[in-house]
């Protein structure tokens, strides 16, 4: 039955909430990112900007015996978020949080953080942008952890220029990238790119089959067409250009 009141993001929030994640990557590159970071055992405090339903911020918390904080913009996840850190009785070390990674002020101190993490969420206020306002709620020697849609080589393909461009997101090259971080604040320690399964098992495949249900539980919801249309052609770009643009994870530290 068609539901005109559905919007974009009842959509987008409904498509993604039962999801392990709300974007591409996987626990072996969290843990991979991880490893380039000196005294994990020391962090009394980290935060996980653009958290989602936070499977990843999970991993952290395991590892890292202060507390974590998840931020996200949308009170749905961090609602899963909590509720995950029950189940796995890290509810003392990882809290979700709603608010704005474009905005700490709002929730944060100073030189507050030891580490600072972000997965598939900082192209969406900007590379430099992000890392920059972050720089000044780290401690000195604190790292900086983030994943970020970029080119991976020389060739700017239109379409996928387009599509990221559309979404709110400019692809730069691994080169800007860490220049922009060397330039925001931080000494570069490691730039990795994630492999395709991040993308495709970990992602697209169940972002589709959550679509298809939706599809069908709303039938002949123009919006919802429309949405799934453009997602499957997110899907059709990356299995079309994937050698040249990928999520590329960049690991900092402050200085
Ligand atoms: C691609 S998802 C990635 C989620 C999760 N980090 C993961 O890797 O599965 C991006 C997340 O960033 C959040 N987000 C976008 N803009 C934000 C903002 N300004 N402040 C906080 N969260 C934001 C979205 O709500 C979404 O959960």
């Amino acid at each position: 039955m068609e539901d005109k009141r559905l919007t974009e993001l009842d959509i987008l929030l409904e498509t993604h909430i039962d999801l392990d994640r709300q974007g591409p990557g996987s626990s072996e590159m969290t843990l991979k990112a991880m490893s380039f970071i000196e005294n994990l055992d020391g962090i009394q405090r980290a935060a996980d900007l653009g958290c989602g339903t936070g499977t990843q911020t999970m991993e952290l918390a395991r590892r890292i015996k202060g507390r974590t904080t998840g931020l996200d913009l949308f009170p749905e996840f961090i609602g899963v978020f909590n509720e995950n850190a029950k189940k796995l009785g890290l509810q003392d070390r990882a809290l979700g949080t709603v608010g704005s990674m474009a905005s700490l002020n709002h929730k944060f101190k100073k030189n507050e953080f030891d580490l600072i993490w972000s997965e598939g969420a900082i192209d969406s206020i900007g590379f430099e942008k992000g890392l920059r306002h972050w720089n000044g709620y780290l401690k000195k020697g604190g790292y900086v952890a983030v994943t970020c849609p970029c080119w991976l080589t020389a060739e700017r393909v239109p379409e996928v220029d387009k599509f990221w461009g559309d979404a709110g997101s400019k692809l730069d090259s691994i080169g800007d990238n860490i220049a922009a971080m060397q330039k925001s604040g931080y000494s570069f320690v490691a730039a990795f790119a994630l492999p395709e399964e991040c993308w495709t098992e970990n992602y697209f495949i169940p972002r589709a089959e959550k679509e298809e249900e939706v599809i069908k539980k709303y039938a002949g919801n123009a919006l919802i067409e429309a949405y799934v249309e453009n997602s499957r052609y997110e899907a059709e770009l990356f299995a079309k250009y994937k050698q040249h643009y990928g999520y590329v994870f960049y690991i900092g530290r402050k200085m």
